[in-house]
């Protein structure tokens, strides 16, 4: 242990209150006392309920499987032992919001036998003060040794109606708007709530995702959501709307099987996190702590990044990935493509690279993302081809040599691009020497992505193979010293503390849906309770023209947010991987506000949530990683937001210089998007800050240290 502080240790301990009421019930703490979890045996079924404060937040919930190749695991079961412990250190995220982590709960396992078909099971519990963490484990004891789940039935009983903020449960996509809805609307609520998006993969008038987030009406917050999702089928949650009890849907492989085990295994971490703070639940970092340290012994290598990229005119239109709009007739990788007529938008051409290249080094980018240098976009959508792309065969006019020796010259690096088309077998079949090239030519981090319907036809987006699929990749390409950024991937469970070359994710609707359809104004002050729990979103902020008729006369999409709120979102969106998403010519006419993204830091010493509500406002403030600078962003919804801010996070003996972008007094997301006004300010650790963020708007500050 790195870290135990007296008080600490004497608390765990305190905290271990761990009573039999009767020979088939425990009783646990948290550390400080303030979450108190049951678990019992109830008519041969295990139950487990959690209250907070002395409040009830999980009502007495039933745990059980039903298996597709024996006998079920919902009953017959009876408590063979129980057993506690204590466990409290401090570490180092390779990267991270804070640069200390404290890892402090009580434990209870439970052991259980199901005598009439010779079965084991234990459940093991985690009580940490912002939440609890449970799993279910099978022994390679008794007759369980393979086995196939056709659905894993934990519960989740609610103990009111309480307003959630949800979208809808799908097997292959998570791009949704949020609905912020009582529980008892989700039904009446899902046909809006599904319109907005194109692959829908429905299982339930009631299935929702996880992370869920709710608010309590005596005002507190639980979260729902998994960690450490290996080796195992995504888990939605299904809602009992006449009882407000949720429980575990998995995501089924092509036969409908929802997992396949060999004992000894587990399940991910079923969690539930619970404050009184919308702050403390932004704070939290539980599923970090649930997931394994490091697996890596050299880390030096993973590094964040902050990256410019031939991507925004392609997603808001007129260029286009492809060279050609010829289908070539041959096997792509055979075919020789200088014969074929260039249409004459293929973005990632030599002149267009050398000027974002040119762009990121003037600006002090680390990398330049390049979308549609390969071969193959000509015919990847929707056509269920299980070969498209190699990964290794650029396109006539991306000279893969020549430009990647001119970004190295300047400093910088290009990010490879591996868009998959979500066939699986055919990236398998290209991944190492698709890595390899990446190593030859100097790239040490790859955008991924899984568009369209997963191949081997009828497999979906989030169930148990394919998520062993995505740590391969990650796992691989550790290998080669290269991260990973993987989109339409299954949502992240915090496996980057064990992996931390997977730099982030997209698995949530991005900024590329504000060019095709425009976001709710209030997503961005969801995203941090829902989607990032599980870690760092591939959010693309930085958008400054918001207007996608000005990007292409063919474009209707329209970025619901002002430019000062585009800057805030690189604080509250929190990601070692940000990118710098408009264009060069878009930010020449903006380098004042550009050059918050520039000073911006992607890693941290230290992450403080000043103000914060689901679906209304956040407000972040972060100390970059080995420096005394400061920054803090604030992303509200379509009322706009006040804030009152105490910087006595602030050195006292320390007086600092604030720039302050802000919204300006007529700022409006729809109306109004890019007026925004700069101002210095002195301040210090008594100083207090009013500031408004317009509607749909928000405002951003860097806080640096005057000698
Ligand atoms: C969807 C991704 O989210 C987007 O960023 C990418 O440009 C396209 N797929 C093409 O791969
Ligand atoms: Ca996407």
């Amino acid at each position: 242990m790195k870290y135990k502080s007296l008080s600490a240790m004497a608390l765990a301990i305190a905290g271990v209150s761990f009573a039999f009421s009767e020979a088939h019930a425990a009783q646990i703490s948290s550390p400080s006392g303030s979450i108190v979890l049951n678990a019992e045996v109830v008519d041969s079924i295990p139950v487990y309920s959690v209250n907070y404060k002395g409040k009830p937040v999980i009502l007495p919930s039933k745990l059980g499987f039903e298996l597709a190749d024996g006998p079920d695991m919902m009953d017959g079961f009876s408590l063979i032992s129980t057993s506690t412990s204590s466990f409290d250190e401090t570490w180092n995220p390779v990267w991270g919001e804070n640069k200390n982590i404290r890892n402090n709960y009580n434990e209870l396992l439970v052991k259980l036998d199901q005598p009439r078909c010779y079965r084991k099971m234990n459940l093991r519990f985690r009580v940490y003060d912002d939440g609890i963490g449970f799993r279910y484990e099978f022994p390679q004891e008794g007759v369980l040794t393979y086995f196939i789940i056709k659905e894993e039935h934990s519960q989740f009983a609610m103990a009111g109606d309480h307003t959630a903020w949800w979208i809808a449960g799908d097997y292959d996509t998570q791009e949704y708007d949020y609905t912020e809805s009582r529980l008892s609307e989700i039904r009446s609520k899902m046909s809006e709530a599904i319109c907005s998006n194109a692959s829908q993969t429905l299982f339930s008038p009631t299935g929702v995702q996880t992370s869920l987030q709710m608010k309590t009406d005596d005002g507190i917050y639980i979260n729902l959501h998994e960690a450490a999702l290996i080796d195992y089928s995504c888990m939605h949650l299904n809602l009992d709307d006449k009882n407000m009890v949720f429980e575990s849907w998995l995501t089924p492989d092509a036969q409908g099987n929802k997992g396949h085990m060999q004992s000894p295994c587990h399940t991910p971490w079923r969690t539930v996190m619970i404050a009184d703070n919308a702050c403390d639940i932004l704070a939290s970092n539980l599923i970090l702590n649930l997931n394994e340290p490091c697996a890596y012994d050299d880390t030096s290598w993973i590094k964040p990044v902050k990256y410019v990229g031939v991507w925004w005119e392609m997603i808001a239109g007129p260029q286009e990935w492809s060279y050609t709009s010829d289908v070539p007739s041959v096997k792509l990788n055979k075919h020789d493509y200088t014969a074929l007529k260039p249409h004459g938008k293929h973005a990632a051409n030599n002149a267009n690279v050398r000027k974002y290249i040119d762009f990121a080094a003037e600006h002090g980018f680390d990398q330049v993302l390049v979308e549609g240098w390969n071969i193959g976009w000509e015919d990847w959508f929707g056509h269920s081809k299980d070969y498209v792309f190699d990964f290794q065969t650029p396109y006539p006019d991306f000279d893969v040599d020549a430009l990647n020796s001119y970004a190295n010259s300047k400093g910088v690096k290009l990010m490879m691009h591996h868009e998959t088309s979500a066939s699986v077998r055919n990236y398998e079949r290209h991944m190492d020497a698709a890595y390899k090239f990446m190593e030859k030519h100097g790239y040490n981090a790859v955008k991924s992505g899984y568009v369209g319907n997963m191949l081997p036809r009828g497999e979906h987006h989030y169930s148990q193979w394919i998520n062993n699929h995505y740590l391969y990749a990650v796992t691989e390409a550790a290998k080669h010293k290269i991260m990973v950024n993987a989109h339409e991937a299954v949502r992240p469970t915090g496996l980057c503390r064990t992996y931390p070359n997977l730099i982030g994710n997209e698995s949530a609707r991005g900024t590329e849906y504000e060019a095709f359809a425009g976001n709710k104004p209030f997503h961005t002050t969801v995203l941090p309770f829902t989607r990032l729990q599980g870690g760092p979103m591939d959010y693309t902020p930085g958008i400054f023209d918001m207007d996608m008729k000005e990007v292409n006369p063919d474009g209707n999409g329209h970025v619901n947010s002002t430019i000062a709120r585009q800057l805030g979102l690189y604080v509250t969106m929190y990601s070692p991987l940000q990118m710098a998403a408009d264009v060069p010519e878009v930010y020449n006419r903006f380098m004042d506000a550009f050059q918050f993204i520039k000073d911006v830091a992607v890693d941290w010493d230290e992450s403080k949530y000043l103000e914060a509500e689901p679906g209304r406002y956040i407000v972040a403030a972060r100390k970059a990683k080995g420096k005394n600078d400061w920054f803090i962003g604030c992303t509200a919804n379509e009322d706009g937001h006040s804030s009152d801010l105490k910087l006595d996070f602030l050195d006292a003996d320390k007086k600092y210089e604030a720039t302050i972008y802000a919204d300006a007094d007529d700022a409006h997301y729809a109306t109004n998007p890019q007026a925004y006004k700069i101002t210095k300010k002195k301040v210090n650790s008594k100083t207090r800050l009013k500031l408004k963020a317009a509607p749909g708007g928000g405002y951003a500050i860097s806080i640096k240290p005057i000698n």
